[in-house]
């Protein structure tokens, strides 16, 4: 039987009674629709409500109302076992008596299955995660990243439907940590398993997801591609969650259908040519929203619109690219210059109190109904 949705979890409520007495609704009212072999990330800062909405696609909790599907079935109270699920979690949680073979083999045997074939399986996942050669190994012997590894063969050895990952890379130095996120998606895209990534790390998320849904308080702010939430955030939360944004305050006039400028107040100034968001209307207040990557500094004024003249407020050089900081008339926006030049011999990008050019461009501003 096949369903269009691996998992689906329909306006689901989990509400604890924290140990102060008061009710809490660690997840509020989320629906989220899993596609079959996708790449499907929860991101959200810590406390949103992300392990406790992974848990109850696990089984290991009870949605309070709403319900979770699995391949299309109501699940109900099914328990974890008899789910098609497994779960891979942040603190590998591996046996650190038994050896790597031991600990893939595990949950095989627990399920009686023919030692021959138990061999073939471990020895096949141990692949799958390059792991092969290490099976005598106990996890002391290992380093952080290979653990990480075992637990991910223990889980793909009973070669789940729907792999459920909680922060797996939450232990790991930055590097390796980058290196496995791009070899987690190579087996994920090579097996064809939907996976199920909770990171409150929005460029984890980012580089490893085909859809993202960013969370926050319990709920879903957004859902959608990794382009689309960077892009197109639906509010100012999402705009500053994920990267980097200046938020501009300001007033929306309509020109005509498609046009529209915005008197921004702090600049005293128009913005003309803005996209318009849809439900906007005339006389709106909005919020501006320019990543630091889109602005441009140019040392003169050429077009005569949505260029404003401030002063390099500081600069900070971070190896890729300069922050630079510009004070327009009191407000401070950041400009990130990449550095496709060696800084080493030549002078700084910019002077601090030196007068530059803050070139808008409007096709890359966004305009939010200010919250
Ligand atoms: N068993 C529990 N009892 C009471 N409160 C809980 C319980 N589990 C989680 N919470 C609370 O629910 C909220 C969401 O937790 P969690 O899902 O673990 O967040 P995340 O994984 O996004 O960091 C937090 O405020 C947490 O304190
Ligand atoms: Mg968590």
């Amino acid at each position: 039987m096949t369903s269009e949705f691996a998992v689906e979890m329909r306006d689901v409520v989990k509400r604890f009674i924290t140990p102060e007495g008061s009710e809490l609704d660690a997840v509020d009212h989320v629906t989220m629709q899993i596609r079959n072999g996708e790449f499907f990330s929860m991101l959200g800062s810590s406390g949103c409500g992300k392990t406790t909405s992974l848990r109850m696609v696990a089984g290991f909790e009870w949605p309070t109302e709403g319900e979770v599907y699995i391949e299309g079935r109501a699940m109900g109270h099914t328990p974890p076992f008899q789910r098609k699920v497994n779960t891979v979690f942040q603190s590998y949680a591996l046996f650190q008596h038994l050896t790597v073979y031991q600990n893939v083999a595990f949950g095989l045997e627990m399920e009686h299955i023919e030692k021959d074939e138990i061999r073939q399986r471990v020895g096949r996942a141990l692949e799958m995660v390059q792991l092969s050669g290490m099976d005598r190994r106990k996890p002391k012997q290992l380093s952080g990243g290979q653990q990480q590894r075992v637990a991910l063969a223990r889980a793909l050895v009973k070669t789940p439907e729907v792999l459920l990952l909680d922060e797996p890379l939450g232990a790991l130095d930055l590097k390796l940590r980058k290196e496995m996120q791009l070899e987690l998606k190579a087996l994920q895209q090579q097996l064809g398993i939907t996976f199920i990534y909770v990171t409150h790390d929005q460029e984890e998320a980012l580089a490893m997801s085909d859809r993202i849904a960013v969370m926050s308080n319990g709920r879903v702010q957004q859902m959608g591609t990794p382009v689309e939430v960077y892009e197109r955030p639906v509010n100012k939360f999402v705009a500053d969650f994920i990267g980097e944004s200046n938020f501009l305050e300001g007033t929306l006039k309509l020109i005509s259908k498609d046009e529209a400028r915005v008197f921004i107040h702090s600049l005293n100034a128009e913005l003309v040519g803005v996209p318009i968001s849809e439900g906007l209307v005339n006389g709106d207040e909005v919020t501006v929203c320019i990543r630091p990557e889109k602005i441009r500094i140019v040392d003169e004024d050429v077009l005569n619109q949505n260029t404003f003249r401030g002063k390099v407020a500081n600069t900070v050089y971070i190896g890729a690219d300069t922050h630079v900081f510009v004070d327009l008339q009191g407000i401070k926006l950041k400009v990130w210059e990449q550095n496709f030049i060696s800084r080493l011999n030549s002078k700084p990008l910019y002077a601090v109190g030196q007068e530059v050019w803050l070139m808008l461009v409007p096709e890359n501003t966004l305009v939010l109904k200010k919250d």
